[in-house]
């Protein structure tokens, strides 16, 4: 069995594993132990690992079980053309500030996983901020949380960016596609209940006046996003985060093109099918 080295990059959430080789076949007993780590911890961080698009795609879809069926046949998930880049052409979010949110957290079925490789960066590095849901559920006052339990909300692809919107990527898509969730969404892998609700891609509470429902939402935030509960990672080359896209939300800060090259090679699994008039095209807000 491989021995890892595992610490807390939080007390909530997020562990970093240490004397892993992502390139070694995993044997049955590590890869349980990095299941459950990654069902408990919800991300998992590698450092100075060398790894192929089909390493990632492997390890990624290990984490929520579904190794076999990713690693079979060729599909979606299996073309290396995923980046998160300011450099490279054709890339997604290629400059601007992203809000919170969770990838597709608008469709009927949202990613389960999501990891950046970092391929090619170099400082200062804008760093990826990640919050957990889970430790926001868990934490959550009483009577908010009371208030909250029997609620849904509206998660849309359109514009429901909100407050201070300098710098901020806009995706604009002819027809958003959205779907209404519990705002305690009980996570279908862990059975943990999430905090699930975004300040990029929550448009509403189902059955509340605007005001009422934009106020409960703000109170939410505020508790889900509170700068102490934040996790900052600031990326080195050979760095692979991977994280539960259900359970963890992702932002960062303004990306420039002129800035210091951030490309990130990105696996999300399952991936859903979008027709053409659902895809993002993007601009800036200001
Ligand atoms: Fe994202």
């Amino acid at each position: 069995m491989t021995s890892f080295e595992i610490s807390d990059l939080t007390p909530s959430f997020g562990s970093e594993v240490r004397g892993f080789d992502p390139k070694a076949p995993l044997d049955d007993a590590s890869k349980l132990i990095l299941q459950g780590l990654f069902d408990r911890r919800g991300l998992l961080l590698l450092r100075d690992v060398d790894l192929t698009h089909a390493e990632q795609v492997r390890l990624s879809t290990t984490m929520i079980r579904k190794d076999d069926a990713a690693g079979g046949a060729p599909g979606p998930e299996t073309e290396d053309n995923f980046y998160i880049s300011n450099r490279r052409p054709n890339s997604a979010a290629p400059f601007g500030r992203l809000q919170f949110h969770a990838d597709t957290m608008w469709s009927d079925h949202p990613f389960e996983v999501l990891s950046l490789y970092a391929v090619d960066v170099a400082e200062p590095v804008v760093p990826t901020v990640f919050v957990s849901g889970t430790r926001a559920w868990e934490t959550l006052p009483a009577e908010l949380r009371a208030r909250v339990d029997d609620l849904s909300v509206l998660h849309t692809a359109g514009e429901v960016r909100r407050g201070d919107l300098t710098d901020v990527l806009v995706s604009t898509v002819a027809r958003p596609p959205s779907v209404v969730r519990p705002i305690a969404y009980v996570h279908p892998r862990t059975g943990e209940t999430i905090l699930y609700v975004c300040e990029q891609m929550t448009k509403e509470v189902v059955g509340l006046p605007p005001a009422e429902s934009e106020h409960l939402l703000q109170d939410l935030f505020a508790h889900l996003y509170e700068p102490a509960a934040r996790w900052e990672h600031h990326w080195r080359n050979g760095d692979l985060v991977v994280w539960d896209n259900l359970a963890i939300q992702h932002a960062r800060p303004n990306v420039v093109v002129e800035g210091p090259a951030r490309t990130l090679r990105k696996v999300a699994s399952p991936l859903v099918t979008l027709e053409l008039d659902e895809m993002p095209a993007y601009s800036a807000a200001d």
